[in-house]
């Protein structure tokens, strides 16, 4: 966090179900900074049935992950609109190394760094009871066991990087949500 000061660039961290969205919302209110879900923009542009939205439904619905590439373009574009000037919450970007360097260089040709990366971590088990239960178009078990299998391959790596950055703060998820809000907000520097 910057020094005396609020984080205003922040990452949300964590396995598919821990309750990154839930709690992207609130956080993103209470910073006063744009909460930015690449999974709800992904999930719009398949409802628009845009030619992003037709590129991603598969990748999507298999649990797999859309190409470093493509998820650069709508990150870059993003992060370019005048609201993410003064921060921004990232709840689902990055999750792989190379996503890491695109936020990276986006941060560092603006002159900006990160002020946190949020770790919310959660069982496995209840990660799968959770997602069942909210039942969207890849909440089905074995898509969950994918997402969960991608997050240990490709995203889990990215907890070292930042923590050997001392960047990352690690929050219990397994919490009621009120009581994750609260320590997030608390890491955040929000009273
Ligand atoms: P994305 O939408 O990012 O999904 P995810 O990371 O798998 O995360 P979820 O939305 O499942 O979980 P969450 O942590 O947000 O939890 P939530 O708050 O919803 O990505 C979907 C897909 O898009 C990916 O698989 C990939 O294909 C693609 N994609 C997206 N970003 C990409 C990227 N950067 N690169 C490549 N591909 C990308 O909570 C889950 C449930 O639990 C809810 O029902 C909620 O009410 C409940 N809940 C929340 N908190 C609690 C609590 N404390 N106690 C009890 N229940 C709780």
């Amino acid at each position: 966090m910057p020094a005396g000061g609020r984080s205003s660039r922040v990452v949300l961290l964590g396995p598919p179900g821990a309750g990154k969205g839930t709690q992207a919302q609130v956080l993103g209110r209470r910073l006063d900074v744009p909460a930015i879900s690449t999974g709800d923009m992904l999930r719009e542009a398949v409802a628009a049935g845009s030619e992003l939205g037709r590129k991603v439904e598969g990748i999507m619905t298999s649990g797999s992950l859309v190409d470093d590439a493509t998820m650069a373009e709508v990150v870059r574009e993003r992060l370019a609109r005048p609201d993410a000037g003064r921060g921004f919450l990232l709840d689902g970007y990055p999750r792989t190394m190379a996503q890491v360097e695109t936020l990276a260089g986006i941060l560092r040709e603006a002159g900006r760094e990160l002020d946190a990366v949020l770790l919310v971590d959660v069982p496995e088990d209840e990660l799968v009871r959770r997602t069942l239960q909210r039942g969207r178009a890849d909440d089905k078990e074995g898509v969950i066991r994918e997402r969960l299998k991608v997050y240990r391959e490709k995203t889990a790596p990215l907890i070292g990087y930042y923590k050997e950055r001392g960047l990352l703060r690690e929050i219990d998820g397994n919490r009621p949500v009120e009581d994750v809000t609260a320590c997030l907000l608390r890491v955040c520097g929000v009273a």
